[in-house]
């Protein structure tokens, strides 16, 4: 386990058997079992925690999310924040939470197809609370949410909930939290804005993360996905004209224009076209997949010409049916 996890463990003093779960970006994620009880603890350290007033707003900015969502009927967790100071330079955000079940990216990878419909249907049934809620404008959200399916969890009496609180993405004073710290760039804003505020970027990120987690299910999670989409006016259009929706009923000359053509900013057409490409083709598989989305992960500038390139390349091949080095 980490060294910073265990002396922040240490002096939260907390007791009982510890595992630590998987996380990503901002934290590092334990399970802490005592007398049965089971709860999560999240710990966030990061550089531009450097002051406590920054670490407080931190953590009231997580606490008003989670009450935003639930004023909203997206069921989170009600969670305890507490900062610990001293630690090196800085602050260390602490966040606590009943534990509420396994995560839906877990569940999926042992799903069988009414499963995967069952829990598919449970988050877009979140998503819609947010989605049915007045708009900010257009496709745009109020307040933000990161529909990967890690995010959502069932609990042992059935409950889906959605336990991601950091970043916490609301409009504090009228501005959007995107991501902590924010992307500096405006590109970066603005695709972080699309993918957790704006209707169109949310569906097509859960619709790339499902494909990426089950590719073997790739027609029933788009078909969920339209479906769905097509009760919100000008919704279903749009997801239905993606360049990734029109690769799928392209010819091999068709395909291979669509591949040349991608550019840099175009993140979900090569992650919906190599999803696609290994449902056609089983053998490509996970090493493809997972190649693709890591070249073309996006945060403050568009992937490089030589990650686009490198890209390309990997598609060109496996449309082609050849062998590909990833
Ligand atoms: N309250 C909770 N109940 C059950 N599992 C949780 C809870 N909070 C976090 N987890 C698990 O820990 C993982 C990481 O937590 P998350 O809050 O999503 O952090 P990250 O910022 O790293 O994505 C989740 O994908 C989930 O598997
Ligand atoms: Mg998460």
């Amino acid at each position: 386990m980490e060294g910073f996890i265990m002396s922040g463990l240490e002096r939260l003093k907390l007791t009982g058997r510890v595992e630590l779960l998987p996380s990503g970006f901002y934290s590092s994620v334990v399970l802490v079992v005592e007398n049965g009880h089971k709860k999560v603890v999240k710990l966030i350290r990061k550089p531009e925690l450097n002051e406590q007033a920054i670490a407080q707003q931190l953590g009231d900015d997580i606490v008003a999310y989670g009450a935003e969502l639930l004023r909203r009927g997206v069921r989170s967790p009600q969670v305890k924040v507490r900062l610990l100071g001293d630690v090196g330079e800085g602050w260390d955000v602490v966040v606590e939470a009943p534990f509420q079940g396994t995560d839906v990216a877990h569940l999926l990878l042992e799903a069988d197809e009414s499963d995967s419909v069952r829990l598919t249907r449970g988050m877009l049934g979140m998503i819609s609370a947010l989605f049915d809620y007045p708009l900010e404008s257009g496709f745009e959200l109020q307040i933000g949410i990161d529909p990967k399916p890690d995010n959502f969890t069932v609990s042992e009496t059935g409950e889906m909930h959605y336990i991601d609180l950091m970043p916490p993405r609301y409009r504090r004073d009228g501005v959007p939290i995107v991501e902590f710290p924010e992307p500096t760039t405006d590109i970066g804003k603005k695709v972080a804005y699309y993918r957790y505020y704006d209707m169109r970027g949310i569906l097509t990120v859960l619709r790339s993360q499902l494909c990426r987690n089950r590719f073997d299910l790739r027609p029933l999670f788009r078909r969920l996905i339209a479906e769905f989409a097509a009760q919100y006016p000008g919704l279903g259009r749009h997801m239905g004209l993606s360049v990734g929706e029109v690769f799928v009923d392209a010819n091999l000359s068709g395909r291979l224009a669509i591949i040349e053509a991608l550019a840099g900013d175009d993140m979900y057409a090569m992650r919906d076209i190599v999803t696609q490409l290994a449902f056609e083709n089983p053998l490509y598989r996970h090493p493809c997949i997972d190649k693709v989305f890591h070249l073309s992960h996006f945060y403050q500038e568009a992937p490089s010409p030589e990650n686009v390139c490198r890209v390309k390349k990997i598609l060109r091949a496996m449309t082609r049916n050849e062998s590909v080095e990833v």
